[in-house]
């Protein structure tokens, strides 16, 4: 999951393709690198490492010219080194031609031993260089023509831009599997793997479809079917509204925490007009399901990876307790691939922030093959996912910036407690009982806000903790699937291993890991097991393993047992994984920090997850 922005105008390229590579970081910040032209001269400049190396080498040399392609790199094949940064080169001279590349090939190493017995001298262990030296050896004047030979003969997915100084005015582009925007501006046009690189550019764009080859220059841009017939395509010109303040982190630090304080605003815009008092009930303009069909759904899938994941997890509490429907949730990188029977009258349920994510992207595509009806928690306007699926909700919280998912997570609780809602609105919940979950729901954006208070006491825990190698992190019900995302948060932005479970899942083996080391996080709330988790604590204290509680605000008897308590305010227990969730986001933030990991972007990791 590479970032892919080319540009073909009458202003110098360079800064152009630096600022949007900057914008596109998140993708992949292994390696950067870029490509312009000037006439017949290809003007390569790459680094290893974050952009910031990059505009560091280009100050003694820079890259001249208006026309050009660039990468920033998240590693597939081969380390990640100058060598194996984008663009990479095929033929030589004036039959040179560069590619930059999103995606991966998976066929690469017979295409390369073919290329080799010609003679063909390779430089990179990259399956990307083998693209290069393809179109290079198809090159015969027309850059589009080579592409479209060559693209047959790739096995797996792609998100391209070509140049080459035999035609030094035009870029050619290429989609499958990998998200591929085209940018239409006055006398520039511009190719990114997503809309945000363009801002401030333009807001005119175009999104390429699977098996679309498209071709740009200053003045012109097409785009057609890969079919021999050349076939123009259909496409839809979107606007696309910024906001510059997106992009910048504002009084904050770091763009992750400006997420987790955001998430106040991020769930009022996910309430916005779909909060129906007459109803008592949510509604959502685009399902695209009728009640009829929605009210012969038996079963709900939910499928998705990582944070989007945990958020399912607990849907699956939501839907089963508020609208009484059986649910499962599954990974999609396993469910891509399993044939499991499901049921007709199934509704296969995929939540993403990106919409881009290739497995849940992939598991969408299998439900829809086989006929099942598909909706769609989404983030990003206009993503892949967004586009097939075929209904969805869109979660309004903002473009999430840092790696590490926070607000996105929150919305995406929220969205399926107000679908359950109105799946149970439809089925056995009272207009009574829905007008008392539109009440407390509306209170959130308040409670979340009022959790906040909880960053010093958060603060001081990760100052005597920061050290720890490995953390347990234990709840139960609605906080099991809070428990693993506070694991995940750690994990993935300070490197600590650390483990989510069922409190009571402990004395089955995992209780073994426990000694002064390793402090146990507590979800600990009141609710319905307050009782039960409390006893799980005792087991973890018995054993002196260190406990730090997340309790509801004055519960004076957990701070009797426990040394480091974090105070959340007391909401429904179906409403806890939105408060419980904040101190979990600010402890990996804070324990990161300490440790002095680069919070925003975390090492071998990317915001989305292109391929598989
Ligand atoms: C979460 O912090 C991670 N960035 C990652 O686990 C993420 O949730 C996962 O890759 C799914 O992404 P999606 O929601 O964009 O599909």
């Amino acid at each position: 999951m590479c970032g892919i922005i080319a540009y073909a105008g009458r202003r110098e390229a360079e800064p152009i393709l630096i600022e949007g590579l900057r914008r596109l970081e998140y993708r992949g910040y292994d390696s950067a690198g870029l490509a312009t032209l000037t006439g017949p001269q290809v003007h390569l400049r790459k680094q290893a490492g974050r952009i910031d190396n990059l505009i560091r080498y280009l100050k003694d040399r820079p890259a001249p010219g208006c026309h050009g392609i660039s990468h920033t790199r998240w590693a597939t094949h081969g380390p990640a080194n100058d060598r194996n940064a984008h663009p990479h080169i095929g033929g030589n001279g004036d039959g040179l031609v560069a590619v930059v590349h999103n995606g991966v090939i998976e066929n690469y190493s017979a295409l390369k031993h073919h290329l080799q017995e010609q003679g063909i001298v390779f430089q990179t262990a990259t399956d990307t260089e083998v693209i290069a030296q393809l179109i290079a050896h198809h090159l015969n004047g027309d850059l589009m023509a080579a592409v479209r030979k060559v693209l047959p003969l790739l096995k797996g997915t792609y998100g391209l831009a070509v140049v080459s100084p035999r035609e030094p005015e035009v870029i050619v582009g290429a989609r499958l599997g990998s998200p591929l925007v085209l940018g239409i501006g006055k006398g520039e046009n511009f190719l990114a793997s997503d809309p945000s690189a363009l801002a401030g550019n333009t807001n005119k764009v175009v999104y390429l479809q699977d098996h679309q080859v498209c071709l740009l220059s200053r003045d012109r841009w097409t785009i057609e079917d890969q079919n021999p017939e050349r076939t123009p395509a259909t496409v839809a010109i979107q606007d696309i509204d910024w906001d510059p303040g997106d992009a910048d982190k504002g009084e904050f630090e770091h763009f992750m925490l400006k997420e987790i304080y955001e998430q106040p605003e991020a769930l009022e815009n996910a309430m916005r007009g779909r909060l129906d008092e007459a109803d008592a009930s949510a509604h959502f303009g685009g399902l695209n399901l009728d009640t009829q069909a929605l009210r012969g759904m038996d079963r709900i899938i939910i499928t998705a990876c990582g944070t989007s994941y945990h958020a399912g997890l607990v849907g699956e509490y939501l839907f089963e307790e508020i609208a009484r429907i059986p649910v499962e949730v599954e990974y999609a990188s396993e469910f891509r691939y399993r044939n499991r029977p499901i049921e007709r009258n199934t509704l296969m349920l995929a939540i993403t922030q990106s919409g881009e994510t290739a497995d849940t992207l992939a598991a969408l595509r299998e439900s829809k093959r086989k006929g099942h009806p598909t909706l769609a928690l989404c983030n990003v306007v206009g993503s892949t996912i967004a586009r097939e699926t075929d209904g969805g909700v869109y979660l309004h919280a903002g473009p999430e910036i840092g790696v590490a998912s926070t607000k996105a997570f929150t919305n995406q609780v929220l969205v399926l407690t107000m679908l359950a809602l109105y799946l149970g609105r439809m089925r056995n919940i009272s207009s009574l009982q829905g007008v008392r979950i539109l009440e407390e729901l509306r209170a959130m954006p308040k409670m979340v806000h009022r959790t906040f208070a909880c960053h010093d006491a958060v603060r001081r825990i990760a100052e005597k903790y920061f050290q720890a190698n490995n953390f347990l992190y234990l709840g139960r019900q609605y906080l099991y699937p809070v428990a693993l995302e506070g694991a995940l948060k750690l994990k993935e932005i300070s490197y600590i291993h650390a483990e989510g479970y069922p409190a009571a899942e402990m004395k089955h083996g995992p209780i073994a890991l426990v000694d002064e080391e390793t402090p146990s996080v507590f979800l600990i709330p009141r609710g319905a097991v307050f009782d039960k988790v409390m006893s799980n604590l005792e087991e973890i204290k018995a054993r002196g393993g260190p406990v730090i509680a997340i309790a509801s605000e004055q519960d004076q008897e957990v701070a009797t047992h426990v040394e480091d308590v974090i105070y959340i305010p007391e909401v429904p227990e179906y409403l806890q994984p939105l408060v419980a969730v904040v101190p979990l986001q600010l402890l990996a933030y804070h324990v990161a920090l300490l440790r002095g990991c680069d919070v925003d972007r975390p090492r071998n990791l990317a915001k989305s997850v292109t391929v598989e």
